[in-house]
């Protein structure tokens, strides 16, 4: 089966941090999200992959250089401007030659991790008359997704993208899978930028055609600070990553709880890390306090930073105290 993967977004919300490594690449227990994400794809049947990108492939290239990832077989598709969503699957379809094939197709946004059984989802959306399905998850409050109002034999009836209060009672919400006919391009034609979520998806729900599959798995975003955060540290409260990379140099009397450290770390004495992500090349310096944030670059000693975001080359000052906050500051 092919699937296209959304990669092309910004990752603004994650700045500094994807400022020099695109989001998709960031790693989540030590493994780019993107390798996890198609870790779980290939699970489910997935063989190629086209990687929908609006910006130069070259770090996706280095990361992956033999076009190989999961043993899933990558292509690229480069927009030379952003088409959004529906434009964007419309001009990866075609660059990967997916409009010519007669078996359904995969989509996955770039940055959510779950546990949904794809092969399953799969064979949901077979089973129905659907043109298209979508994978749902219940969240406690949907105002930043796309939520969905279904029959309960999983018919589609309204789709809500970013929803202002009182507009809908759903608390199911567009968990980023979708599984189309390859007819379903048709109404993405990809030389123009187009919504998913504001344009194809209601018109689709207009013409009785979209289904939902919803699941209870596990379920994340990771492309907002406290959610990329809060996916490293799943994967350690569920056991299923190594935490501390061997390679990380952390002094004897420094504390590390419920933390994820890559290889090229350091982590200086009495220093203490909580609930936070360490990426290649962070420095903590000795007596500083990291708590539930990610770190590429330096916090220096006695600092004390929670909740932040510091990127490549940023520099925490010694002795600051820093709350929500990202260093460098993005522009
Ligand atoms: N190629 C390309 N071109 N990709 C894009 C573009 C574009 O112009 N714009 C966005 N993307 C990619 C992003 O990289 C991401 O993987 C995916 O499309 C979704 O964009 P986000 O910016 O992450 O959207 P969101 O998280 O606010 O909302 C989306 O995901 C929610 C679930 O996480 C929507 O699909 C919601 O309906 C959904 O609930
Ligand atoms: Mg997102």
């Amino acid at each position: 089966m092919h699937a296209v993967v959304l990669v092309g977004g910004f990752g603004t919300r994650l700045r500094p941090l994807t400022l020099t490594t695109p989001k998709p690449l960031l790693p989540v227990g030590n493994v780019a999200l993107l390798e996890r994400l198609m870790i779980s794809l290939a699970a489910g049947g997935v063989t190629d992959a086209v990687l929908s990108l609006g910006f130069k492939p070259e770090p996706f290239l280095r990361a992956f250089p033999s076009n190989v990832c999961a043993g899933v077989k990558l292509t690229y598709a480069v927009e030379d401007r952003p088409l959004d969503t529906a434009g964007a699957i419309g001009f990866a379809a075609r660059v990967a030659g997916i409009h010519k094939q007669d078996d359904p197709f995969l989509v996955a946004n770039g940055d959510v991790l779950t546990g949904l059984n794809v092969a399953k989802f799969v064979e949901f959306h077979k089973s129905s008359a659907a043109q298209g399905t979508i994978h749902l998850t219940p969240v406690e409050d949907p105002s930043q997704y796309g939520v969905v109002e279904t029959t309960a034999d999983g018919r589609v009836l309204r789709f809500v993208e970013k929803p202002a209060a009182g507009q809908t009672s759903s608390r199911h919400i567009n968990a980023g899978r979708y599984v189309f006919e390859v007819s379903a391009l048709d109404r993405m034609p990809g030389v123009a930028p187009m919504s998913i979520e504001r344009e194809t998806f209601p018109a689709m729900v207009a013409d009785s055609v979209l289904y939902a599959y919803a699941t209870s798995d596990y379920w994340i975003d990771a492309g907002r600070p406290d959610t990329y955060v809060r996916a490293n540290t799943d994967l350690i409260d569920r056991g299923v990553a190594p935490a501390i990379s061997a390679q990380a140099k952390i002094a004897k009397s420094a504390t590390v709880t419920r933390s994820v450290i890559g290889e090229d770390c350091q982590v200086g004495e009495n220093a203490r890390v909580v609930g936070s992500v360490l990426l290649n090349g962070a420095r903590i310096g000795e007596n500083a306090i990291v708590v539930d944030s990610a770190v590429m670059g330096q916090v220096g000693a006695f600092a004390q930073v929670t909740s932040c975001l510091v990127g490549q080359g940023g520099e925490v000052r010694s002795g600051a105290v820093l709350r929500d906050a990202k260093v460098p500051e993005p522009i």
